[in-house]
């Protein structure tokens, strides 16, 4: 571009002698064959589209060469999706009606960047997969001694043996401070949270009561975590969901 000489008769946002070619571009947004067209425009000269100046042929210049430029012409109209997007770094707030049930969001991020006159713009697409917070019975594996079942409509997770466990997988603990079990039932049972296995370090020993906090645990890595419930007088519990709490 810098070699040619269209800087002197066109800049980019404002019209000069000849339009600007943010309007060229957005003139021919929805034209797949703008590229061409505008091309072979500018090699061998344009009159009476933009007004009463005609822009001269450029017979000396490559097709090649000026497709890249027209190319690039081509880009500065798409402006809606630029307007649009997200700034590098930031927060993102879910909107509320994100349906509770579903128990995964997906955050997907599209970054494209503006092109040269050498280069189209590209782009690249990342997604991560944020899990909710209370995972429902029918999501809950790796059953020990507890069964699936269906209690008025719901899943639930009903221990029927004396002892039990259960595991989550893919947990960050850092700044968690505990788990609270959404009970279908009263009961006296006591649960062991522990790290990793079934042996693992104990985070964290109560009754089974709603809430359960444990020690912190640091390091931003993914864990499994472990419910152990072992043999006690009265009901065997009955879980209908279990909530991670952060701090
Ligand atoms: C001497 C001034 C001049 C120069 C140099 C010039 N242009 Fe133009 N250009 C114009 C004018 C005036 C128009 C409007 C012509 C018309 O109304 O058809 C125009 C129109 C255009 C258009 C739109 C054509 C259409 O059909 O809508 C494009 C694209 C364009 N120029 C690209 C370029 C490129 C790329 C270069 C450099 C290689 C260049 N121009 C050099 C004056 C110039």
């Amino acid at each position: 571009m810098l070699k040619s000489d269209c800087s002197t008769c066109h800049k980019i946002s404002t019209t000069s002698i000849g339009p600007a070619f943010e309007k060229v571009s957005i003139k021919y947004q929805s034209d797949p064959k703008a590229v061409d067209y505008l091309a072979n425009k500018v090699i061998n000269g344009s009159s009476g589209v933009w007004g009463e100046i005609p822009m001269p042929a450029h017979s000396a210049m490559k097709e090649a060469e000026v497709k890249k430029i027209t190319e690039w012409i081509m880009t500065l109209g798409n402006k809606d999706a630029v307007a649009k997007s997200l700034p590098a770094s930031g927060k993102i707030t879910p909107a509320n009606n994100v349906d509770k049930k579903k128990s995964v969001l997906t955050l997907k991020a599209t970054y494209t960047d503006a092109g040269t006159a050498k280069l189209k713009p590209l782009t690249t697409t990342n997604a991560v997969n944020l899990k909710s917070n209370e995972i429902d019975a029918s999501d809950i594996k790796n059953l020990k001694g507890f069964e699936k079942k269906e209690v008025s409509g719901a899943e639930v997770i009903a221990l029927t043996e004396n002892n039990g466990s259960f595991s989550l997988s893919n947990i960050d603990l850092t700044n968690i401070s505990g788990f609270k079990f959404n009970l279908a039932n009263s009961t006296n049972y006591e649960v062991e949270i522990r790290l990793d296995n079934l042996e693992g370090e104990l985070l964290g020993k109560s009754a089974l009561k709603s809430d359960v906090a444990i020690h912190p645990v640091s390091g931003g890595k993914f864990h499994r975590v472990y419910f152990v419930f072992k043999e006690a007088s009265g009901e065997r519990p009955i879980i209908k969901s279990v909530t991670v709490e952060s701090l």
